[in-house]
């Protein structure tokens, strides 16, 4: 048999070629080389360490590794689909290059447990990717939000003009969103820093092993508790999954809101020429191509997801070649959230606030009607008369094409006689933004205080 498999000995007849194929998954694991290697050189070094190796047969396994990974860095390694994966490429490769010895690495472990191991190591450097990258967004969301401190524009429920706030305060909701995000990436962690090696195929292994040690040489916080579950567990692949589809379902919402303020309608901001792209037909067309791609692959995220929990579903312990399908899926999310978080940053660093676009508008669509009701409570009616009061001046006011705060204080008195001339301080933007003056409120004062208690989180995660 020509390409004899590792696993060949209890085979008589060679695999079928489409099967061979059917089966590899080495063009989309061979991206785990780095962590494999890694787990590799620490399980020889605990083999060592019990005397299941001797140190010089360990020193030369290292050796090997070690030039494997340079090969592979050189791109000069030969990746051969008959040798099906990432961990046989490299197993096959080490025996080539250094005889027999090579032939010890696999004592005490299986696939299985060294697959679980790599994509944990991996992850794991994942989440630290993906964690820094929210980290950059934040900061530059933060410098944004600091520029845009006094910035009145328009707050909206329902996409309805609501109340007047300020620019700064809606980056920081945007913060807040993302600090979340780094939480949960950062909880997920804990449960991916667990090491399956010793769990070998399934049941452990009759070898002296030390899992303690090789947890303590791959940072690992502890090793697995059980070897059924260790092998066959990929909890932490879909609260990975999760925690970037919650990500990307922020990152949409804002794509949504830079879609519309990017519009002629809106004209609130505008993305740099750099971010966005032209229409072949139309020559006036600059499209918001970053937020709408973003929105878009928010799906593809998503998807993974529902793939990640439908492969887990119904598998019985402990390994299934199931769980093969769970690296292109992952690795997509990473890719995916990566990228968006850095076509975000790099846009958010740029975008143009057109401050007195969005002061127009804030100073339409009756913005300042819930701070008349407010004065009127003040001046000891009760909150639903003034609701009424201001319910029929409101409606005076489409009629007449008129704002409140562009009203006489006659026509106003004509809605309650306590109205005195101190209620336009109350109906300008400012005041009405001013007068959020709380914890967690709209008011300038508090955005900056928000600032700079956000620069103190973001220094700590
Ligand atoms: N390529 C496999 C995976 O991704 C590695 C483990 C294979 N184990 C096995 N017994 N076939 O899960």
């Amino acid at each position: 048999m020509t390409n004899k498999k590792l696993w060949g000995g209890r085979f008589t007849a060679p695999t079928d070629q489409f099967v061979e194929v059917f089966t590899a998954s080495v063009d989309f694991d061979r991206r785990l080389y780095r962590h494999d290697i890694e787990g590799s050189v620490a399980h020889a070094n605990m083999l060592a360490k019990t005397g299941v190796l001797n140190k010089n047969e360990c020193k030369v396994i290292t050796q090997g590794l070690q030039e494997i990974l340079e090969e592979i860095e050189q791109d000069t390694f030969d990746w051969r689909v008959d040798r099906e994966d990432v961990h046989m490429n490299i197993e096959a490769r080490l025996i080539e290059l250094i005889g027999d010895v090579g032939k010890k690495l696999h004592t005490g472990r299986s696939r299985n447990d060294q697959i679980a191991t790599d994509l944990r190591l991996y992850l794991r450097d994942g989440v630290d990717a993906v964690g820094s990258g929210i980290n950059g967004l934040i900061s530059t969301l933060i410098d944004l939000a600091e520029k845009q401190v006094e910035t009145v524009m328009p707050g909206f429920t329902h996409l309805q003009t609501a109340q007047p706030v300020t620019f700064g305060h809606h980056m920081m909701a945007w913060v807040e969103m993302l600090f979340r995000d780094h939480e949960r990436f950062h909880d997920c962690r804990k449960r991916i820093n667990v090491l399956p090696l010793g769990a070998a195929a399934l049941a452990g292994t009759t070898f002296p092993i030390d899992r303690n040690y090789t947890a303590e040489l791959l940072g690992f916080d502890r090793p697995a508790a059980n070897s059924l579950d260790a092998v066959s567990d990929r909890d932490f692949v879909i609260e990975f999954v999760s925690a970037a589809a919650t990500l990307m379902m922020h990152l949409s919402r804002f794509s949504e809101e830079l879609v519309l303020w990017s519009s002629a309608q809106f004209n609130f901001v505008e993305i740099t020429d750099a971010y966005c792209t032209g229409s072949s037909i139309m020559p006036q067309k600059k499209n918001p191509d970053v937020p709408e791609l973003v929105r878009g692959k928010t799906g593809r995220v998503y998807g993974h997801l529902m793939s990640l929990l439908t492969l887990m579903k119904a598998q019985p312990l402990a390994y299934n070649k199931d769980n093969q399908e769970d690296k292109e899926p992952v690795f997509d999310v990473l890719d995916t959230a990566l990228d968006c978080l850095h076509a975000y940053t790099g846009m958010m660093a740029g975008l143009q606030v057109n401050a007195a676009v969005m002061l127009e508008a804030a100073g339409k669509g009756f913005s300042t009607a819930t701070d008349l009701a407010d004065y009127l409570v003040g001046k000891g009616l009760p909150f639903r008369d003034a609701h009424e009061v201001v319910g029929k001046l409101v409606h005076e006011g489409i009629q007449q094409k008129i704002d409140l705060a562009d009203m006489s204080l006659a026509q106003l008195k004509s809605g309650s006689e306590i109205i005195e001339k101190d209620v336009f301080d109350v109906l300008s933007l400012q005041g009405s933004v001013s007068a959020r003056n709380h914890l967690g409120g709209t008011a300038p004062k508090q955005v900056a205080a928000a600032i700079k208690n956000a620069r103190k989180r973001v220094k700590k995660i």
